[in-house]
């Protein structure tokens, strides 16, 4: 499990300028130089995200009936993060090196100044990764706010409204998608570590014996949702936190790592929270968090268990297991081997000239894939080299409208992998992909 999986040279460089140059993802501000590793996600990395979304909404949230999602606030008041142990501990050590100035993160850089090779630095100084902003017109204390650092806390501080809302007892979970923002010291490796970035989290609330039990359901339930969606196995291992490494809310927490160009780092964790959140909120709200059992008629605070990914780590890491070259015809040809789900575009029509007779029939093809499926439409270049640029960004099917397609009412079907081609008619093609996608709607 742990060799080292064999992948191309160069990469991370050749993910990411494929990411620029077809538009998966752009440097924020890019006309103005760029804005401190920040990025906007261009037309194809826009219905990605979605896609990646999706897939993890329908397998924590659509797929159970003992998790509900909500949609929390990102602005909060200091309370929430006194309580969370955030404004406290959530901080980096921070060094100056001697020589050249440079400012690192004490832990990630060995001792050593990645920019000058010095080994002279200032002492370490806590830095705290929280964004701190003021809320209304009036500055002071009164109107200090915080942008979450994590999206869990609006789990926790909602955690009775749900109870009464929904009527869930545990073990339960409470899902949620959204943005997150830590002021990160060194952020790098393009989408990797960015100061704004958005979260998929679930925090499943379990009465206190089960944690244990919950916990290891919930690593291996996320190892697999990574090989369902087509990661290659050898690219992924699991790594569990010495003791000493542990958040200040952890009582155990393992990662999925990714095997990344620069080698493993974590994919995703997944943590046991203990009671710490839920009794942390009690004591700093005055409102108790608990569950009253009925049956056994006593009250008790959950455990929780917390699977937690970055749709944005997850998407570059979809995007890296995805990317092959490999030969067609001779020629050597780019391709992401995405999972249907994951891919900007399921379908791209093609028609095989710009002809009005054929873009006409193309349209209208076009317009009936479109209520069930994410389409491309290309005219331009040679239909070998629109094979290729589908190929480039993932998109499972081609579909080429010709001129027999006027007469026979049939058009090419052109599988991304195998680039095998079969003909099919016109009124069975969304059946016919539906078939090989299927691709719930
Ligand atoms: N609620 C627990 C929590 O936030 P975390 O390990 O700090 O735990 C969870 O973050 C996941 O969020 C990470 O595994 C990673 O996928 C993603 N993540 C964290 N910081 C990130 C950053 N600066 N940029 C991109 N993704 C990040």
């Amino acid at each position: 499990m742990d060799s080292t999986p064999d992948v191309l040279p160069d990469l991370l460089e050749k993910v990411t300028n494929l990411a620029k140059r077809r538009g998966f993802f752009f440097q924020t501000a890019e006309i103005y130089g760029g804005f401190r590793s920040t990025y906007d996600y261009g037309p194809l990395g826009a219905n990605m995200l979605r896609n990646v979304r999706t897939a993890w909404w329908k397998s924590m949230v659509q797929g159970r009936s003992d998790v509900v999602g909500i949609d929390a606030a990102i602005l909060g008041p200091p309370a929430v993060w006194a309580a969370s142990g955030h404004l406290e501990t959530f901080t980096d050590p921070l060094v100056d090196c001697l020589t050249c100035k440079e400012r690192w993160r004490e832990d990630k850089i060995g001792g050593v100044c990645p920019n000058c090779g010095s080994t002279q630095f200032t002492e370490p100084r806590a830095f705290n990764l929280m964004f701190k902003t003021q809320a209304g017109p009036v500055e002071g204390e009164g109107a200090v706010a915080y942008l979450r650092p994590e999206t869990a806390q609006g789990m926790f501080t909602n955690f009775n409204n749900v109870l009464a809302t929904t009527r869930k007892k545990p073990p339960f979970g409470i899902a949620q998608i959204g943005k997150s923002f830590r002021n990160e010291i060194t952020p790098q490796n393009s989408i990797f570590r960015t100061r704004e970035f958005e979260q998929m989290e679930m925090e499943y609330f379990v009465p206190p014996a089960e944690a244990d039990e919950w916990y290891r359901y919930w690593i291996d339930a996320r190892l697999k949702w990574y090989h369902d969606l087509g990661v290659a196995p050898s690219l992924l291992r699991l790594h569990e936190h010495a003791k000493e490494d542990l958040s200040h809310y952890s009582k155990g927490t393992t990662d999925v790592e990714f095997y990344f160009p620069w080698g493993w780092d974590e994919l995703e964790g997944i943590a046991n929270r203990g009671d710490y959140d839920l009794t942390q909120h009690s004591t700093h709200s005055g409102t108790r968090l608990e569950y009253f059992d009925q049956t056994a008629n006593e009250r008790y605070t959950p455990w929780v268990i917390e699977p937690a990914v970055g749709v944005t780590r997850a998407l570059m890491a979809f995007l890296l297991a995805a990317y092959h070259e490999d030969e067609v015809e001779g020629e050597t040809r780019t391709v992401l081997r995405l999972d249907w789900r994951l891919a900007p575009y399921q379908v791209a029509v093609l028609p095989l000239s710009k002809k009005p007779e054929l873009e006409g029939l193309s349209k209208e093809v076009l317009a009936t894939l479109q209520r069930d499926f994410m389409c491309d439409y290309d005219v331009t270049q040679s239909i070998g080299r629109r094979y290729r640029r589908q190929d480039e960004i993932g998109t499972p099917y081609c579909v080429t409208v010709d001129f027999d397609s006027l007469n026979d009412q049939c058009v090419t079907v052109r599988d991304r992998d195998t680039t095998h081609q079969s003909r099919v008619p016109v009124k069975e093609l969304a059946r016919h992909l539906h078939e090989r996608t299927t691709l719930a709607v």
